[in-house]
């Protein structure tokens, strides 16, 4: 085993989910922050685990032919981008082999029908809300492994008009007495910018989707899935915020009722208010205010139903994905931001779905590179019963 304060040269194979690049020294796994795969590096040990170690870079021997120079030019001590100094091709590349080496892991399989990483249209300047720290006047995201905060003038992931907010943020800031917090600042559709302060657990931060050019392709492939056969149930949409699916879902198969399911009171209000602007009848489309555990036992899911679930990167529960598997509905399709908890529920799902005896089958899986210069990535997963 490799000891604290060791130098090795070691070769990084592949990265992992949490960004760290990975390579094999006598067999122990190593993780190291700030590699690229096909580096040759000297590195040194700086934590030592029965499983796994971690060592930081002390030296490039031959550099990945994957490196480049990180395009921000905060990037070297910022927290918030951990892949800016990789290629997006090797990115994309990177995130396919997460995601199927992942699934293949939990469900003990040799094949994954993995479709394609769909890459973000515009790789910079795609995320329309941000969360910065304050520090007096300055903004910007702490250090990695740290709370120490790097100043930020601008953000190059992030759409202009939100950084644009930074004088109109700082001037505020000075009259504030708290001289240290966190911020969220965001565009709408229209791209008009707004701030407001984080407050501890913040009841009213709500989600949406931070990509609205990928959001758009992705939202239009679950709709085309559910068109794969009409649907004689209904559609439901488990974790559904304020309707990011739901709505598309319901307007592209308008004979089923729709049924949305989100915990947080804001987006389901969100939601509501949606369906009164529409017009939309209960009867068509109905939100309930509920988490979704507690939802399914006094709801019933039928074998005729068309079900989608997004939950956040925690994952769902054994007892939402028992549910399902049980359901033996026909066509689920469950839209990720973590492919761990993925892995996990779907290995859940598999195995109670068999004993149940339903029988589904992967139809296909999709990446969608919602979150360039990062190591995370969206995944989508098709399921179908066998009588599909
Ligand atoms: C990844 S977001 C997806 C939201 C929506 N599908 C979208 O695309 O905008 C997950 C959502 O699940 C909600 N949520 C978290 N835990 C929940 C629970 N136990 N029951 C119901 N909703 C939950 C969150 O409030 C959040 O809106």
């Amino acid at each position: 085993m490799p000891e604290i304060g060791q130098k090795i040269e070691l070769k990084i194979d592949s990265l992992s989910i949490g960004g760290d690049g990975v390579g094999r020294f006598e067999g122990q796994v190593i993780f190291v922050p700030e590699s690229a795969p096909q580096d040759l590096l000297e590195v040194e040990i700086t934590e030592s685990h029965k499983n796994f170690n971690r060592a930081r870079i002390h030296k490039i021997i031959s550099p990945s032919p994957f490196r480049r120079d990180p395009p921000c030019m905060y990037a070297k001590d910022c927290g918030g981008c951990s892949w800016q100094h990789i290629t997006e091709d090797e990115q994309l590349r990177q995130k396919e082999q997460l995601i199927v080496t992942t699934l293949k892991k939990f469900l003990k399989v040799d094949q994954i029908p993995f479709q394609e990483m769909i890459p973000s249209p515009h790789p910079f300047r795609y995320r329309n809300r941000i969360q910065p720290h304050y520090q007096n006047t300055q903004i910007g995201f702490y250090k990695k492994r740290s709370h120490d905060l790097v100043p930020i003038d601008d953000c190059l992931i992030t759409e202009e008009p939100v950084t644009k907010l930074w004088s109109e943020i700082q001037k505020k800031l000075s009259t504030v007495k708290r001289k240290v917090g966190q911020i969220e600042a965001s565009i709408d559709e229209n791209l008009k910018g707004s701030w407001r302060f984080i407050e501890k657990a913040d009841e009213s931060v709500g989600f949406s989707q931070v990509n609205r050019f990928l959001n758009t392709q992705l939202v239009e492939k679950v709709v085309q899935i559910s068109k794969t056969k009409p649907i004689t149930g209904k559609i439901i949409d488990l974790y559904a915020g304020s309707g990011n699916f739901t709505f598309p879902l319901s307007d592209a198969n308008k004979k089923n009722q729709v049924v949305g399911v989100e915990l947080s009171p804001t987006l389901a209000l969100k939601f509501r208010e949606k369906t009164l602007q529409r017009n939309l009848s209960p009867k068509f489309i109905e939100v309930y205010n509920s988490d979704v555990e507690k939802f399914l036992q006094r709801f019933e899911i039928n074998p005729a139903d068309f079900v989608l679930l997004d939950p956040p990167r925690i994952g769902t529960t054994p007892l939402v994905m028992r549910s399902l598997a049980q359901s033996g509905a026909a066509h689920i399709v469950y839209v990720s931001c973590h492919p761990t908890t993925l892995a996990r529920d779907l290995e859940i799902f598999m195995t109670e779905s068999k004993k149940s005896g339903h029988h589904y089958k992967i139809e296909q899986v999709l990446g969608f590179d919602l979150f360039p210069q990062t190591d995370h990535v969206e995944t989508l997963v098709e399921l179908r019963i066998d009588s599909f």
